[in-house]
């Protein structure tokens, strides 16, 4: 059963396979206390769309009270976080807090990427889109420390400006700005603001280069998370309102500091280490992040291909696939439909889910004739079909089960036994229903488990979305209304779940002998050759 594992054998696999599993077992404790559709760690991306809203409103706030200038700039923050701590104050911290949010955000959901092995073959375009948003994060949030020009804010000047003063690549030294107070120009301040504006906006464009080959992006965090973050961020807001540290003033040295860890943790390295050491840090640890996909790049399976002869152009596939694959075309051949299917290969992961959802994709077709409009040419359909009848074929005892699952789940080879056939699929929505109705009305098995990732989190984003709905009829090709459900069990686990499948399975083959039988008397229609009669569907 072909498995997807992590990269190489070395160091990052190990990595990778200990983070992942750090996170499954966090996950499995947010789902106990919120539940699967309220798991933060579910929605980090939209959790950070919602942050830079917040940021982005309290921002425009903030700004209309701010002055630019060196004496003005700190006495209007201390305006409105002292005289205006209502307003103005709560809006500042809520400007604070929720841009430390989004750096917290962004880094959790690239780490979880990279556990979840998210981020290499034909989705390295949505990770290395994502290594700008990194620089362009910080460059927003530094200028905003500086803009307040108190201690910490001369503190960060003087550093930053040095540091890229090592660079050599400006014309005069732009540190000697921050020497006097006589050197120190207003225009350096106005040439902040804009960068402090432009950067945010600069990643809002990223932003949406970075989703361009996600299909229908989950940008918006549910309602009940997204109001649940707010109220955290209120909260913060009044008991731990954000402050200033005293004016700057560059005859003197600052004195104690309070560092924002999530933006300022670089300051401390270039105190103990050279520019240049910071400087090679940054480019080497920037560089990694882009190479990573690469290292080493993923065996990609070959693209779902489109057999013309079967397509009818009724969009299911392209509607269904997670990154954007498919696009519908003008029909190119002599057969009567205005559409077909056309896949892009270098933006196909394999997932299998385009032949789950196409209504070609039945078992009940001939041997001959079982070929799909669309299928993986590594795992095809016909060869799915073989499986399950050597798995069948195998089964003994009065509760046969056959059990499916996707390789990025809880593994379903472990718990073959006597009576309990697996079968591995890229993704447990790879799995044309018909087939279940297959395996149950030709008496191939007694029950069928269907497992996929937890719900809320599918490693191909929409499977365990789109098998559910299928299952329940509300999205094409749905389940016969002819198979017996009491016969199917979904179990949705990640792979640190497996004692939890197999407890489920346990529970589930004694309730399948209680069961009146489903086919009295053993017998089944013989197929029609060539018939397309396995699939429901609303069409
Ligand atoms: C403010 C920063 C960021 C935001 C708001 C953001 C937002 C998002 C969103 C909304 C998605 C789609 C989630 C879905 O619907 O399945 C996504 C996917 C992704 N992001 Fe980000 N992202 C950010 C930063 C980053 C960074 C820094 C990286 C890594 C360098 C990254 C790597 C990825 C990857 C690899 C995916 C694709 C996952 C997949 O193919 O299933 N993101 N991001
Ligand atoms: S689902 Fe099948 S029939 Fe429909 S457009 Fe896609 S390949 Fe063609
Ligand atoms: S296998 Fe199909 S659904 Fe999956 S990415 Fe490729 S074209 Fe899209």
């Amino acid at each position: 059963m072909p498995r997807r594992v992590g990269p190489g054998g070395g160091v990052l696999a190990i990595l990778q396979g200990r983070l992942r599993w750090a996170f499954e077992t966090v996950e499995a404790a947010l789902d106990r206390i919120f539940g699967s559709a309220w798991n933060p760690l579910y929605q980090l991306g939209a959790l950070g769309f919602f942050y830079y809203w917040v940021v982005t409103v309290s921002g425009i706030y903030v700004y209309i009270l701010f002055d630019t200038g060196t004496t003005e700039a700190y006495e209007s923050v201390q305006y409105m976080t002292v005289e205006q701590w209502y307003l103005g104050g709560v809006m500042r911290s809520l400007h604070r807090y929720a841009s430390d949010g989004m750096v917290l955000m962004m880094a959790v959901h690239m780490l979880r990427e990279f556990a979840l092995d998210r981020y290499r073959g034909a989705r390295w375009f949505t990770w290395v889109t994502g290594t700008p948003i990194l620089w362009l994060v910080f460059v927003a949030g530094i200028t905003g420390y500086w803009m307040v020009w108190d201690e910490l804010a001369q503190y960060v000047a003087i550093a930053s400006t040095e540091w890229f003063d090592w660079l050599g690549i400006f014309g005069e030294a732009i540190a000697r700005n921050f020497l006097t107070p006589q050197t120190l120009d207003d225009r350096f301040f106005s040439l902040l603001t804009y960068i402090h504006i432009v950067a945010p906006l600069l990643l809002l464009l990223v932003l949406w280069i970075h989703l361009q080959r996600v299909a229908k992006p989950r940008i918006n965090a549910k309602r009940g998370l997204a109001a649940g973050t707010f109220l955290m961020l209120v909260v913060l807001a009044f008991i731990k309102p954000a402050v200033s540290h005293p004016p700057a003033d560059l005859n003197t040295v600052p004195g104690v500091l309070n560092l924002d860890w999530f933006y300022l943790p670089a300051y401390p390295l270039m105190d103990h280490f050279s520019y240049g050491a910071v400087w090679a840090f940054a480019g080497v640890l920037s560089f990694m992040l882009l190479a990573l996909p690469w290292l080493p790049p993923l065996r990609r399976p070959a693209a779902a291909a489109v057999d013309l002869d079967n397509c009818n152009g009724c969009e299911r596939c392209a509607n269904d696939c997670p990154f954007n694959a498919i696009v519908m075309r003008p029909r190119s051949d002599a057969l009567p439909f205005e559409q077909q299917a056309s896949v892009t290969a270098s933006l196909c992961v394999g997932c299998g889910i385009c032949a789950g959802s196409c209504p070609t994709a039945t078992p009940f077709r001939r041997a001959s004739a079982l070929r799909a409009g669309i299928d993986l040419p590594e795992r095809s359909l016909p060869a799915l079909r073989d499986q399950v009848e050597a798995v069948a074929a195998g089964l003994a005892g009065e509760t046969r089960v056959i059990v499916f699952g996707c390789d990025h789940a809880v593994p379903v080879d472990h718990v073959s036994a006597s009576g309990i056939g697996a079968v591995g699929l890229p993704c447990i929505a790879a799995l044309p229903p018909s087939f279940i109705d297959y395996i149950l009305s030709r008496d191939l098995a007694d029950g069928v488990v269907i497992t996929g990732c937890r719900q809320g989190e599918c490693f191909n984003r929409f499977g365990v979305d789109w098998m559910e709905a299928r299952l329940n009829g509300t999205r094409d090709p749905y389940l016969r209304k002819r198979v017996p459900r009491q016969r199917v069990l979904t179990v949705w686990a990640a792979s640190a779940d497996r004692a939890a499948l197999k407890t489920a399975i346990e529970a589930f083959r004694p309730r399948l002998s209680d069961l009146p039988p489903h086919l009295p008397d053993r017998k089944t229609p013989p197929a029609r050759p060539g018939a397309v009669d396995g699939g429901g569907s609303h069409a």
